[in-house]
């Protein structure tokens, strides 16, 4: 399925470990991990109890504001969706390594209002697409706008296998896939290290990275308010990241890039104080983990700063003159 410095071919990993369950959010699947000595969550730092509960960092994606803030690809015609889609790292990895017409399942994990599923349609129409994601109004959204599309509702307390399986969804997918939605997660390398034994073959994802200082777990300290409420923001130690998806999946194959930038400061993000200096290095970054591969083990970590999309001219024109008679 991959291209040649991958080379997946179909064959299964064993069964998903550490995603059968999540009571309460995934409390059973850390400590089992932990007492076989590979949990993701050895030797990160230990996690100070949250005031808020777990539902209530949750909560805010049921806005209805939210469904119409992550559609705004929906205003974008298919070339310019295709131009917005393909400068982030995470899509320049899928297209380094796919085949281009091997039919293969993929999961979208937090697919949002499904413009994904649309860009796949556009590309890779040999995809078959499923999306889930916790937000009722983000996923009514994506069955009105694509009545053919499969999204499915799921729960923060369910596993991603427990959802598959209420959905009747085949529980391993040969991709998943993931876009912005690690980084917002009260456990965020236990959510890291399911979707890791939820695939075959493969998972891309795109999360918040550190190269300097350990992650601050606690999401009183790292978060961001979104829709009149506040959700964990929480920027993972690039080393730390990559110990984990190690002793979760040690046969995988490891691509990294980062698009460094300063996290702190924008988009009412609430981060530690350091994520505010470049020093820190924080960076959007793009995580390719392959499963089936030639070369198990192999870690790439590049820089890769992400161009900002060129849309068509008559897009521009259009935006620029709509900005101008809001304005006005
Ligand atoms: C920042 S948005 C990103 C949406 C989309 N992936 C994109 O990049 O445009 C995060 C999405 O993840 C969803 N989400 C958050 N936690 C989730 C979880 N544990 N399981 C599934 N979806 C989740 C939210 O409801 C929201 O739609």
């Amino acid at each position: 399925m991959w291209s040649p410095t991958g080379q997946a071919c179909g064959t299964s990993n064993p069964a998903p470990m550490g995603a059968t369950s999540r009571p309460p959010n995934r409390l059973c699947t850390v400590m089992s991990s932990m007492a076989e000595g590979r949990g993701a969550m050895a030797g990160s730092p230990s996690r100070t109890p949250p005031t808020l509960t777990d539902a209530q960092w949750y909560a805010d994606w049921q806005s209805q504001a939210h469904s119409v803030h992550f559609d705004s690809r929906a205003g974008l015609d298919s070339r310019n969706l295709v131009r917005n889609y393909e400068c982030l790292n995470d899509i320049r990895i899928l297209s380094e390594r796919i085949l281009p017409s091997q039919p293969l399942n993929l999961l979208e994990v937090g697919c949002a209002t499904g413009e994904f599923c649309r860009y796949l349609r556009i590309r890779y129409p040999h995809i078959a697409y499923c999306g889930l994601d916790i937000s009722q109004t983000a996923i009514d959204r994506a069955r009105q706008k694509y009545p053919q599309g499969r999204f499915f509702v799921s729960s923060p307390d369910l596993s991603l296998a427990e959802s598959l399986k209420q959905w009747g969804v085949h529980p391993l997918p040969e991709l998943v896939y993931s876009k912005d939605v690690v980084h917002h997660q009260t456990q965020p390398f236990e959510f890291l290290a399911e979707m890791l034994h939820c695939a075959t073959d493969a998972v891309i994802l795109r999360l918040r990275t550190r190269d300097v200082g350990p992650t601050e777990l606690d999401p009183e300290k790292s978060c961001q308010y979104h829709y009149h409420g506040w959700m964990p923001y929480i920027v993972m130690n690039v080393d730390e990241v990559l110990s984990c998806i190690q002793r979760e999946v040690p046969q995988g194959e490891i691509v990294l890039y980062r698009h460094y930038t300063v996290l702190g400061g924008r988009v009412n993000r609430f981060l530690p104080k350091d994520c505010y200096l470049p020093e820190t290095k924080t960076a959007e970054t793009a995580l390719g983990v392959f499963l089936n591969t030639k070369q198990p083990g192999r870690v790439t970590v590049a820089n890769r700063q992400e161009p900002e999309p060129r849309y068509t001219l008559d897009y521009r024109i259009r935006y620029f003159t709509t900005t101008l008679l809001r304005r006005s």
